[in-house]
């Protein structure tokens, strides 16, 4: 196995729309997988899209740790997971925001709007059919990945750019507010 370079936002590798892969079950298809996930564990990350790896053809890996999982049946903790020639569909008109990140944009987030609940259809490594629903973070994982086979990258989803910044200053910010919120709750009492 191997970390893979990850090519950053700029690389033109992330805006073409990617190819079907021909045979999921070949022995140079399991093996990208099992360095993307990997490397995605490496960087750390949640998800990890072919392209990103320069390779740009339709196939990504995802994981939901436990800590952006919740009760909801269909947004659970997931293990390291591979979605090959995926398909995705939103359920209903309900859409959410939240923040997102990217590894090929490093140390940067935004809030972006996505779909509540999504079903998804692909194949497995060994050819096998997965299929399901997925709602929140599962959701939304999936949707980010699935727009990198499509040469999107979350930026250009992104509806109110004052929600968009380096996570150290908004890191910054949001501690200062945290702080200021609690030493008035203080004064209060
Ligand atoms: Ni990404």
């Amino acid at each position: 196995m191997a970390i893979l370079k990850i090519a950053r936002m700029g690389n033109p590798v992330l805006l073409r729309k990617c190819d079907p892969v021909p045979d999921p079950g070949a022995p140079e298809i399991r093996r990208l997988v099992a360095d993307m996930m990997q490397t995605m564990e490496d960087a750390p990350g949640v998800g990890l899209a072919g392209p990103q790896v320069y390779v740009p053809l339709r196939l990504f890996v995802f994981r939901v740790p436990a800590e952006r999982a919740s009760a909801d049946l269909n947004n659970r903790g997931v293990p390291n997971t591979v979605l090959i020639n995926p398909e995705i569909e939103a359920i209903g008109e309900e859409t959410g925001l939240n923040w997102e990140g990217c590894l090929s944009i490093p140390e940067m987030r935004a809030v972006v709007p996505r779909a509540l609940r999504i079903r998804y259809r692909g194949v497995d490594c060994d050819g096998n059919p997965v299929e399901g629903e997925a709602t929140l973070f599962h959701a939304r994982v999936i949707q980010h990945e699935n727009d990198h086979l499509d040469g999107i990258l979350y930026p250009m989803r992104v509806t109110d750019f004052r929600y968009f910044g380096f996570n150290a200053e908004l890191d910054r910010v949001a501690e200062e507010q945290r702080q200021q919120q609690a030493a008035q709750a203080a004064a209060e009492q």
